[in-house]
């Protein structure tokens, strides 16, 4: 078990998955986590933001597990409410794949320093971590 922020900060989205099957348990434990939030409702101008929550939340929960996921955005909507039997009403904003690696992950988050990118109390005013 990872505690929550050695979960955040490794991982990783993962896009080759091997054959091996997820057990039903961990399965379940993923759509728990998926459970936890909000539904998504498009009539809110945040309902997208819920979305990524959820999305989010999945994700950490698999790899708790030792699951890998990955994101696509590139999906023919017809495609999947044809193959899926989705509603006209429902808008599928995402696909999340899970399963376990192909390979040994060995990489790990490629991020710019803190300093770089975060601005304390005004935009453009540099953070100095070492100050804070
Ligand atoms: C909104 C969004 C859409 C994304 N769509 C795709 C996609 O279509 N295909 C893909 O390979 N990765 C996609 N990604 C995954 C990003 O490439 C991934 O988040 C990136 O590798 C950094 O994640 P990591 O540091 O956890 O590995 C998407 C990520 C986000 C946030």
């Amino acid at each position: 078990m990872l505690d929550t922020f050695e979960c955040i900060l490794t991982k990783l989205d993962v896009r080759e998955f091997s054959s091996e099957n997820v057990p039903l348990e961990i399965k379940m434990k993923i759509l728990e986590a998926a459970r936890a939030r909000a539904l998504t409702n498009p009539n809110y101008n945040f309902h997208m933001i819920d979305a990524g929550r959820v999305v989010q939340d999945m994700q950490l929960a698999a790899w708790n597990f030792g699951v890998v996921s990955c994101l696509f955005t590139g999906i023919n909507v017809e495609n999947l409410r044809r193959d899926f039997s989705v509603p006209e009403q429902m808008q599928p904003s995402i696909v999340v794949g899970f399963g376990y690696p192909a390979k040994k992950i060995l990489g790990k988050k490629n991020r710019l320093p803190l300093d770089e990118i975060a601005f304390l109390e005004k935009y453009d005013t540099k953070l100095d971590s070492q100050k804070l």
